[in-house]
């Protein structure tokens, strides 16, 4: 015997969530995430020894940047919209302790102060506070005399790559080492010297991942091991809400989970349990995923683009760092949505 057909049953079925999917405009009108350029922010890397700049073969797309290439890509993303940069240095000369991040003619120093004046009224210029790209042995903070990353001496070193990043003319200051206490003892160490409207963007919750394996590379990094006893264990999921509960108690203005894909879960925790802004960072794997898939043809690489972004404000953040920011700031000024 033949089933009778749905439409024998005229109520049936009681919904249709498809009407609402059925046109382009109609998709549009209901879509709950929307993508804005003030959203995104482009991390940029700017190498001293440079005199042209220099593709990145695990990050296809990314430069490191001369201070000259750096102010123009610098213009460029701004004039598309994005919301902010955050400038990571790559120093011609490194020692156990990271002198040039503190020093006015550091390289990030210089470049921030570049950049403050070429489009300092524009954009909000971040700097990566982190010793990881000026040791020469590629922590990011200095070590004890058995090798251990040492904590109090490290923040230390951080306060002074604040005084000098802020005279820079940095808006927010990028806290990603993971040291306990470094929010608090920044903070102090702006405030005490009269650097009251320098903000703290802190990586509250950031996790020893895989996925920054490109960024080594992009910054030269010298690491021999890895981080794990001070970034977090991608294990944990309560952990978060304590580090970014202690960041917000320390004085952090924004705090950020980080990566971004493989820490949703993290990412709407903290959303949910903030009032301050909160934003994730695509991180260089993330970025290199993609890129790498679709240059096989296996996926679409705009879709995909579109939808990790999408996913990541779906999840919570309002900013999100991203190598991709300029490009989809372009392309959302020209109305191509998903
Ligand atoms: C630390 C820092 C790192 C990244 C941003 N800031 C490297 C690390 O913690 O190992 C990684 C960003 C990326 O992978 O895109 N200075």
């Amino acid at each position: 015997m033949t089933p009778p057909h749905p439409s024998a049953y005229p109520s049936f079925p009681v919904s249709r969530p498809r009407r609402l999917r059925r046109t382009p405009p109609l998709r549009r009108l209901v879509a709950e995430t929307r993508l804005h350029p003030a959203d995104l922010v482009l991390p940029m890397f700017v190498k001293e020894s440079l005199t042209e700049p220099s593709p990145l073969g695990s990050m296809p797309g990314v430069l490191q940047h001369t201070r000259d290439s750096l102010k123009a890509a610098a213009v460029e993303a701004v004039s598309a919209g994005v919301g902010g940069l955050m400038i990571f240095g790559i120093p011609a000369e490194r020692d156990a302790v990271g002198t040039a991040a503190s020093e006015p003619d550091g390289i990030l120093n210089l470049a921030l102060a570049d950049l403050k004046a070429e489009v300092g009224d524009a954009t909000v210029l971040m700097a990566d506070l982190c010793l990881d790209e000026f040791t020469d042995h590629g922590h990011c903070g200095v070590l004890d005399a058995r090798g251990a990353v040492d904590n109090d001496a490290t923040l230390v070193r951080y306060a002074e790559m604040a005084l000098a990043q802020a005279a820079a003319g940095a808006d927010l200051l990028g806290t990603s080492g993971m040291m306990d206490g470094q929010v608090g003892h920044i903070r102090g160490a702006l405030d005490g010297s009269g650097n009251i409207d320098t903000g703290i963007f802190a990586y509250a919750a950031k996790y020893a991942s895989a996925f920054y394996g490109p960024f080594r590379e992009a910054v030269d990094s010298a690491l021999i091991g890895d981080r794990r006893t001070y970034q977090q264990d991608p294990a944990n999921r309560r952990e978060s809400a304590r580090e970014v509960a202690l960041d917000l108690a320390e004085g952090a203005d924004l705090v950020m989970v980080k990566p971004a894909m493989s820490y949703l879960d993290v990412l709407s925790d903290v959303a949910a349990s903030v009032d301050v802004p909160v934003a994730a960072y695509q991180v260089s794997g993330e970025y290199a995923m993609v890129e790498a898939a679709a240059a096989h043809g296996w996926i679409d690489r705009d879709r995909a683009v579109l939808e990790t972004l999408t996913s990541i404000r779906r999840a919570g953040a309002s900013i999100i760092l991203t190598y991709w920011a300029t490009e989809v700031a372009t392309k959302l000024n020209a109305g191509r949505q998903i």
